[in-house]
């Protein structure tokens, strides 16, 4: 995977995700005002971008607002509620050359929420779990996927959500640190942010624990040149460990 989240400079500067503002000739005037680090589209409906890849005749209602120029790199923001979409819509957008793709968790119109889509989904995690798995399908995994989300729906619940989204193994997480009842009414909760910042962390270091574990048996067990020496090592390491615990 091309995943240019591991390479850009840090901090990083990001033209936000607009509707109706950041169409590819506004991130265009960007460029020459401000030049950002990554670029993000409106967002794009899943449904409307899945109708036109089975009815090419009927022409580029929707994709047109996928037009780009030399922004890069530049993330495809979508939306909608049903995984197939999702999936088809990954594919497309890989083909049209995109660097990324985004699924909004986070809008609070009215309208949307009533489809269960964008924040809605923060009530619907199994959904959203779909989701996020046939983006990566549709994806192929060539490009990397990452969400955009409050800190909740009703009331401020930092650590469930977010941390369900960061055992999905996307590759960026973008919070808006706002549930989605109080929109854009009152100041943003920074220190809902700095607690995935610490969630995330956390985790990270878990991985890498687990990896270097799995790495050394590994190495173990390269040692070992037949079953029974194989099985003899991993006794030996289990008794060690067991002694470890109760010891501690
Ligand atoms: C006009 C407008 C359109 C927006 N459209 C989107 C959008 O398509 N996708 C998205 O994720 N966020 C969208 N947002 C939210 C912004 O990306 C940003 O998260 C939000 O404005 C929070 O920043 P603020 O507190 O400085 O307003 C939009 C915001 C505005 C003002």
């Amino acid at each position: 995977m091309n995943n240019f989240w591991q390479t850009i400079p840090k901090p990083f500067y990001i033209l936000a995700p607009m509707e109706d503002v950041t169409d590819t000739v506004f991130r265009q005037v960007i460029t020459h005002c401000g030049e950002p680090d990554v670029y993000f589209t409106e967002f794009v409906n899943v449904g409307g971008l899945a109708f036109e890849q089975k009815n090419p005749q009927l022409g580029q209602i929707v994709s047109h607002r996928l037009a780009k120029n030399h922004e890069k790199p530049l993330v495809a923001q979508i939306w909608g509620v049903t995984p197939e979409d999702y999936f088809e819509s990954a594919k497309k957008i890989v083909e049209l050359g995109f660097d990324g793709i985004d699924i909004n968790m986070g809008c609070p119109v009215k309208n949307v929420i009533k489809q269960g889509a964008c924040s809605a989904l923060i009530k619907n995690p199994n959904l959203a779990a779909e989701i996020i798995q046939a983006t990566k399908e549709g994806s192929q995994n060539q490009i990397p996927i990452s969400v955009k989300t409050r800190i909740g729906f009703d009331k401020i619940d930092t650590q469930n959500w977010a941390g369900f989204l960061l055992g999905q193994n996307i590759q960026a997480l973008t919070i808006h640190g706002r549930t989605v009842k109080e929109e854009s009414k009152v100041p943003c909760h920074w220190d809902e942010i700095g607690k995935v910042v610490d969630l995330n962390n956390e985790i990270e270091k878990q991985k890498l624990e687990m990896k270097s574990e799995t790495k050394s048996e590994k190495e173990g067990e390269l040692e070992c040149e037949t079953l029974d020496e194989i099985l003899n090592w991993k006794i030996d390491n289990l008794e060690l460990l067991l002694s470890e615990i109760l010891q501690d």
